[in-house]
């Protein structure tokens, strides 16, 4: 049985309870991190923590946690867990109210949850093996502050369930100008003649911390030009290759988009010589 923190105690998930006046329920007032630990050891952490106080701060909830208590409940989390392959998910939302109204209530303290979910073994570098990603593609209509890791995630709900329903792994979003933005759940990136690029951080997309972590160690190995530049729908559909990433899938080849093969339909050169680099730095953060 899965073990989850909710109310500053340890407790069967199925035994953890929240109030239906939680502005998380009512509102999705609150803000998430899925964080990867393979068998105990925890991957991006602090950048992920960075990103949870930036979102914090992003709307003005305060909390009174501090990295390490932040690190010894995602290590508790992993240690109840069993210590596998988990994702350990957080969550802090603005807390039960007393009644339903939109203002930021006064005195409240926050809800924190955090529970664990199985996650596949890491990918490695080898084409034989890899996971090849199907994905749908379509216009962005989620809010303008996807910069901020809401636990509102309905808008990216409904673009996942697009792509899902007709049997692919992800959905590929671009704005009203045809230019790429993210995944409904990835960050995402193209490869041409060899140059990796990927859009520009701003509110149109999620600050991943897989995606930072790649293009700073691309930059740092040197031996694959990375670009942070806008990347046009026409540009994406010419290119040689194209990858999602996230904490949970790392690096993801997709292989086709809307039914269409990407370069020449397989996992490309890039992607091998990406993921063995990822592989071997992804703890250095
Ligand atoms: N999703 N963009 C969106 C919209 C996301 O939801 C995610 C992560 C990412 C990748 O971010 P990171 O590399 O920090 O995981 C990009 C998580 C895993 C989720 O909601 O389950």
């Amino acid at each position: 049985m899965s073990i989850a923190f909710l109310n500053n105690s340890y407790t069967p998930i199925e035994e953890a309870k929240i109030s239906p006046l939680d502005r998380g329920f009512l509102f999705g007032d609150g803000i998430y991190e899925v964080i990867p630990a393979y068998q105990g050891k925890l991957l991006g952490f602090k950048a992920h923590i960075e990103r949870m106080n930036e979102g914090l701060e992003g709307i003005g909830l305060r909390v009174d946690w501090n990295e390490d208590d932040w690190r010894e409940l995602c290590c508790e989390l992993s240690r109840r867990n069993g210590d596998g392959n988990l994702g350990i998910y957080l969550q802090v939302s603005r807390g039960a109210d007393s009644k339903r109204y939109h203002a930021f209530p006064e005195g409240l303290s926050p809800t924190v949850f955090g529970f664990t979910f199985s996650i596949p073994e890491p990918p490695v570098a080898d084409k034989k093996i890899a996971k090849r990603y199907h994905v749908s593609s379509t216009e962005d209509l989620r809010w303008q502050r996807c910069h901020i890791k809401s636990t509102a995630l309905l808008g990216n709900v409904l673009h996942f369930q697009e792509g899902y329903a007709q049997g692919n792994d992800e959905t590929l979003l671009y704005n009203s100008n045809n230019e790429l933005t993210e995944a409904s759940a990835c960050n995402a990136f193209i490869v041409k003649n060899g140059v990796v690029i990927t859009p520009p951080l701003d509110n149109q997309l999620l600050p991943g911390i897989t995606r930072n972590m790649l293009v700073d160690i691309l930059r740092k190995d040197g031996s694959i030009e990375v670009r942070e530049q806008v990347v046009t729908m026409d540009e994406v559909h010419s290119a040689d290759e194209v990858w999602i990433t996230s904490s949970t899938k790392e690096i993801g080849p997709v292989v086709s988009i809307d039914g269409k093969p990407v370069g020449d339909g397989d996992i490309g050169d890039t992607w091998l010589a990406a993921q063995a680099l990822f592989s071997k730095h992804k703890y250095d953060y």
